[in-house]
């Protein structure tokens, strides 16, 4: 497969990833453990994080399990401070951490929609709030993974969709306000990602054909594409990138409504 991989691309430097344990939060963590960064590995079920950390020693890298949950501060910033104690500073910080499952809006809940709203867009504030006084030291980098639900309205997923969007925005605010710490803060928004969670919630049994003919390219993506758009961004090459939200997602986004309007038109 191509790659924009460079072996010791992140020597030296130590990236914190919520979501770190499962699908593409994990995936970023090898990627940038491969290429010779210090991982701290963020969730909720110390196993999932465990058992990443494991994978990446295994590969000679360097990795560290902290469970929190993003929603509760005081827990992110002390995994974020056993990162600091552990490997010396924090230079990238990726926010994966998100909940999502399809629901109308008429019948979703208060509580549903305020719970994807903590985890995605006040678990990524409290991430660069946390993170902010270690990454001005480092000029370091912040990546957030939204979702083309941020760009388009989106049928089922209106707690998503307002959270993703508020993170691009967040993003930019950031970009804006820590320019002069030398801190870039940017956002990866993937379409369609094969092989996890996410789309095994949002494609329920037998509408993967239907939601793939909806992509431009006509397939899904994978995690590695993902992890190599993370790599671009917190790398020396976008070095003057920042407030931005960079697209993977096969033209997905291009259809207006979006793939999963065929799921609402069948009674979704
Ligand atoms: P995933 O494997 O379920 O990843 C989400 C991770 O977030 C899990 O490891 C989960 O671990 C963690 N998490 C959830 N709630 C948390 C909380 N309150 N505090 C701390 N950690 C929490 O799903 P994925 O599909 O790889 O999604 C990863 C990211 O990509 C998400 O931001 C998602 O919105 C985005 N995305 C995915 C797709 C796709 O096609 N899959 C498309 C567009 C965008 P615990 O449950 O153990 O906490
Ligand atoms: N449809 C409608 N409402 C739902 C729902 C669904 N499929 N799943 C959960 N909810 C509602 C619950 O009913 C509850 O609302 P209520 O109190 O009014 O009944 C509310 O959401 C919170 O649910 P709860 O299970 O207590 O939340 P949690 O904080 O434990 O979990 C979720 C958060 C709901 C997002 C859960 O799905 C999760 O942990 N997801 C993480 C993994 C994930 O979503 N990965 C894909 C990333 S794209």
């Amino acid at each position: 497969m191509q790659s924009v991989f460079v072996p010791g691309l992140f020597e030296n430097k130590t990236a914190i990833v919520t979501g770190g344990g499962s699908g593409i939060g994990a995936g970023i963590a090898k990627r940038l453990a491969k290429q010779g960064a210090s991982v701290a590995l963020v969730g909720r079920t110390l196993e999932k994080l465990e058992n990443v950390a494991k994978e990446i020693e295994a590969d000679g890298g360097k990795a560290l399990a902290a469970s929190a949950d993003v929603r509760q501060y005081d827990a992110l910033a002390n995994a974020v401070k056993m990162a600091v104690d552990r490997f010396g500073g924090i230079d990238f910080a990726v926010a994966s951490a998100a909940g999502n499952f399809l629901a109308p809006a008429a019948t979703l809940s208060a509580n549903g929609f305020r719970a994807v709203i903590d985890i995605d867009l006040c678990g990524t504030f409290n991430l660069a709030r946390a993170c902010f006084e270690y990454l001005s030291k480092t000029k370091g980098a912040i990546v957030s993974i939204t979702a083309t639900q941020a760009k388009i309205a989106t049928p089922l997923q209106c707690h998503a969709g307002a959270a993703k969007a508020g993170i691009e925005k967040l993003t930019r605010d950031l970009a804006l306000e820590w320019g002069r710490f030398g801190i870039r803060v940017n956002a990866v928004a993937p379409g369609p990602i094969e092989g996890t969670e996410g789309m095994s919630r949002l494609a329920p049994g037998g509408a993967e054909d239907m939601l793939k003919k909806r992509v431009p390219m006509r397939r899904y993506g994978n995690i590695h594409e993902i992890c190599e758009a993370v790599t671009y961004l917190l790398s020396p090459a976008a070095s003057f990138i920042t407030g931005a939200s960079l697209l993977v997602d096969g033209g997905t986004s291009l259809l207006g409504p979006g793939p999963f309007l065929d799921l609402l038109e069948q009674g979704g």
